[in-house]
């Protein structure tokens, strides 16, 4: 298959393309502006001859000769520090961006991926989050660039769908950490760990009681791939539904970094979710797909990649 992924050389694009290129006959077309993403994720990939990277804003018109028959849009600032930073570009890249996208799609007659968040239940009222439900979103809140944007995409692709007759699958991804994450955008695996190893204060925004639900990147993009080769043309959630506080989590990284840190704590930014816990049951049902990494586990080979990092 030639398959189109835009944000190819981000973190989760990066590792979804590598497993891709493994599975043999298919040829990659990688399209990023380098906004978030770089070139360095997607080094061992480049030489391959299977393998084309496209220095590409998706906010600008899509052409490619070749045919494709699977468009995967991943590309967008994905944390709330890079959305902070570029706010305009995050809402394109999620309207405009997957217009365009959708476009080529119907050009080309190829089956559509969308890769939407569990930012669209926004501070949800309730939990877990199945995918019925609609969400707590502010709608012109700090956030809104990057959540809003996300529930347009998937209002997008239901209507190019129905409208088209495009096959369409939207995944909604729940914090997902690993390998590759960029060390300096304020996630808050990647934050915790960095302070952690170099025995800096640990900040904990709020009173660290708010939730998040931590998936390995394997586990995510196993996920991806799961959907992706089913026949089931609909809306999943992929995380981990191991749910934990913020306060949890630091004791984790504090233990396996052995380190000496103080957690120091800052107000909380405006809009931020108080709990996310995904329901996988429909992945599960329908996909044959759960997570399999435990948190430890995954955060020893993250801490192990992210040490590399630092000691270059
Ligand atoms: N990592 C997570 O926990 C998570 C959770 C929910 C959803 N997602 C979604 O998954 C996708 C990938 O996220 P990630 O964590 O790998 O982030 P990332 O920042 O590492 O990857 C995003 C990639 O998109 C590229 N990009 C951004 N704007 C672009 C534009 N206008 N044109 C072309 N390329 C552009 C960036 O350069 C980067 O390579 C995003 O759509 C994100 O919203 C991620």
């Amino acid at each position: 298959m030639n398959i189109l992924i835009t944000g190819g050389s981000g973190f989760i694009g990066s590792h979804l393309s590598e497993k891709l290129l493994n599975e043999g006959n298919n040829k990659l077309f990688l399209i990023d502006n380098l906004l978030t993403g770089s070139t360095k994720n997607i080094e061992h990939l480049l030489d391959s001859e299977k393998v084309l990277f496209i220095e590409h804003d998706v906010q600008d018109h899509i052409e490619i000769e070749e045919k494709i028959d699977y468009v995967f849009h991943f590309a967008s600032a994905a944390s709330p520090v890079a959305y902070t930073e570029h706010p305009v570009n995050t809402l394109k890249a999620g309207s405009v961006g997957t217009i365009n996208t959708l476009g080529l799609a119907k050009k080309h007659g190829a089956e559509y991926f969308l890769a939407s968040t569990s930012e669209v239940y926004g501070d949800p009222l309730v939990t877990p989050q199945t995918e019925e439900y609609w969400g707590n979103v502010n709608p012109n809140g700090e956030r809104s660039m990057y959540d809003e944007a996300k529930r347009f995409a998937e209002a997008a692709t239901a209507t190019y769908a129905r409208t088209y007759d495009i096959k369409t699958k939207i995944v909604r991804i729940f914090n997902t950490y690993g390998p590759r994450m960029q060390l300096n955008d304020g996630r808050v695996v990647t934050n915790l760990i960095v302070q952690a190893l170099n025995n800096e204060d640990i900040t904990i925004y709020g009173d660290g009681s708010q939730t998040r639900s931590f998936s390995y990147v394997e586990d995510t993009v196993a996920g991806i791939l799961a959907l992706m080769k089913s026949d089931k043309y609909d809306v999943f959630n992929i995380g981990n539904p191991n749910e934990m506080s913020i306060k949890e989590l630091s004791s984790v990284i504090l233990k396996l970094t052995d380190s000496k840190s103080n957690l120091v704590y800052k107000d909380l930014p405006n809009d931020d979710p108080k709990q996310r816990r995904p329901d996988i049951t429909k992945a599960k049902e329908n996909l044959n797909w759960e997570p399999k990494v435990d948190l430890e586990t995954g955060l020893t080979f993250t801490i192990e990649w992210i040490k590399k990092e630092l000691a270059k």
